[in-house]
């Protein structure tokens, strides 16, 4: 088993290794079919002298030729292993913090929380709920329940950030990106290609009204986005007055700058106290800078300035970030209202 991995991983690399510049995977070149795929749902040896039988499930033939159940077929990459992210429950993979975190999964499909990752922390594979602020009719999943593919596409979109939809539901819903040099015309900036910690991902704002990423969660938590002076969050275009006359009624993902309100703004948002802070939870900028001093005052908050888009081990992902300490993927140790007071000066 473990050859068989170590096998695997270096076919892997070598994929990998040849688009290196899209920083993709599961797309053009790196898409391998039998990763996935078996013709016969039965395979005696494997493609090159001396290499394993590929992994297949245990209750097969499956649709669509796959090599097992979709969740776990991608978990038997996606989970433990070195050579690919590990994207449920702890980081058993490759190392650092992840940027998406880690996902949970409901019970009596066969998948174990790891602990502390529980249903609460984040989305839960097979999970039959609406999505909260949302309406069923976007949300196309089939009888299992959340599974992998209604968030990202299997055979890979080369122009999209981490494979994302953007097809059926999410028609239009692009998340571009640029990759080691950054282009602030594009929504993600990865400092690298085939990297996923938190380090190396910073989110740009190519439209200072708009957020790509917000717009994409949209598609099944249709409440929860828009832009100021939209029925569904309130506020006003730019954010509040100087006088809160147009307050908002859900938080900002979009269109409003950290400290931007006029006198009242260290009241509402302090940039100088954003930019004070060691630890910051990631904001959107369109110069493409992420420190709020000087005249970088173009910082605005979006879903992954709070959330884990998989989960973390707090409830709803929740990012608990106090400012200084050792950060891990729940933050750095802090509670509730130190992710608020990130930005917000309110119960110091
Ligand atoms: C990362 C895993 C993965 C790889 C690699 C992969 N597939 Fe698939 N493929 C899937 C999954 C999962 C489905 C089923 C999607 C669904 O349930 O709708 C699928 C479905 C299909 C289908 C049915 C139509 C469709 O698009 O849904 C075809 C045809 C197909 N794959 C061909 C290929 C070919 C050819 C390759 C190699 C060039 C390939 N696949 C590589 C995972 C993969
Ligand atoms: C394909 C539909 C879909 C998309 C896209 C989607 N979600 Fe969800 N989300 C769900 C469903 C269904 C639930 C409820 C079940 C669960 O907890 O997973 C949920 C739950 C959540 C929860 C609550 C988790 C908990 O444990 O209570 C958060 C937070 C969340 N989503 C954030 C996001 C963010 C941020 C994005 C964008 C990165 C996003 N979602 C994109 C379907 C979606
Ligand atoms: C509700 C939507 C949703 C579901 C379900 C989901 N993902 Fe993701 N995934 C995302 C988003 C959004 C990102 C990018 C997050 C970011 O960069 O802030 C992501 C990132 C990733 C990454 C990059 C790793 C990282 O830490 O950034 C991988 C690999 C991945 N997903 C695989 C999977 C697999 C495999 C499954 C199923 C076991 C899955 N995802 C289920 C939305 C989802
Ligand atoms: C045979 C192993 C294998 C299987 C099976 C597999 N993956 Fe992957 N996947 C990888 C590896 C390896 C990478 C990272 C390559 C790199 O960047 O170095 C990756 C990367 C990804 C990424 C990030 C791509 C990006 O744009 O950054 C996503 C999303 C993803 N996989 C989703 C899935 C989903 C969904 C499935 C199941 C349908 C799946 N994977 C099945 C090996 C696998
Ligand atoms: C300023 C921080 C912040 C931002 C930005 C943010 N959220 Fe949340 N979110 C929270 C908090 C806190 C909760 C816990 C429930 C509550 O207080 O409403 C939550 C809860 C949720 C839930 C679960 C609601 C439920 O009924 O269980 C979903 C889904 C969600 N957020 C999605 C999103 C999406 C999508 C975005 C971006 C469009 C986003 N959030 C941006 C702080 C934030
Ligand atoms: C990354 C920065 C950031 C974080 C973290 C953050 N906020 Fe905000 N918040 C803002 C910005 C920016 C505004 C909009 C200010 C404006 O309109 O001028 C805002 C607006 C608000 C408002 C509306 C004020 C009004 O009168 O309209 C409230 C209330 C609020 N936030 C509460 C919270 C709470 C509670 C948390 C923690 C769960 C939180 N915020 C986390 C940046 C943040």
């Amino acid at each position: 088993m473990k050859r068989l991995v170590l096998i695997l991983a270096a076919m892997l690399v070598a994929g990998a290794a040849s688009v290196a510049v899209a920083g993709d995977f599961h797309v053009g070149t790196s898409l391998i079919c039998s990763d996935c795929h078996t013709a016969h749902y039965s395979a005696q040896h494997g493609y090159a002298p001396g290499a394993p039988t590929l992994q297949l499930g245990p209750a097969g033939p499956y649709n669509n030729l796959l090599k097992d159940d979709e969740v776990n077929l991608c978990l038997t990459c996606h989970n433990n292993q070195s050579f690919a992210p590990d994207v449920f429950g702890q980081n058993g993979g490759t190392s650092g913090l992840r940027q998406a975190g880690g996902l949970n999964a409901a019970a009596g499909h066969g998948l174990t929380n790891d602990v502390g990752y529980d249903e609460i922390d984040g989305h839960t594979l097979f999970s039959t709920a609406t999505p909260p602020g949302g309406n069923t009719s976007a949300y196309h999943a089939g009888a299992e329940g959340l599974i992998c593919t209604d968030c990202h596409a299997q055979h890979g979109i080369a122009t999209q950030y981490r494979n994302l939809l953007n097809r059926g539901n999410f028609a239009g819903d692009t998340l571009s990106y640029a990759v080691g040099t950054n282009d602030l015309t594009k929504d993600v900036y990865e400092r690298s290609a085939g990297t996923y910690t938190e380090d190396q991902i910073d989110f740009n704002e190519p439209n200072t009204r708009a957020s790509s990423y917000g717009r994409w969660c949209k598609t099944c938590h249709v409440d929860f986005h828009g832009q100021g002076g939209d029925l569904n969050m309130g506020g006003q275009a730019g954010g509040v007055t100087a006088t809160n006359a147009a307050p908002w009624k859900r938080h900002p993902t979009a269109d409003v700058n950290i400290g931007e309100s006029g006198a009242a703004a260290t009241f509402i948002s302090s940039l100088s106290r954003y930019a004070g802070l060691t630890n910051k939870v990631k904001v959107m900028d369109s110069q493409g800078l992420w420190l709020g001093t000087g005249t970088d005052n173009t910082l605005t908050p979006s879903c992954f300035s709070c959330h884990k888009a998989h989960g973390n081990q707090n409830a709803f992902g929740l990012i608990f970030m106090n400012g200084s300490g050792t950060r891990t993927e729940q933050g750095d140790g802090g509670v509730y209202k130190d992710l608020c007071r990130q930005c917000h000066t309110q119960g110091a």
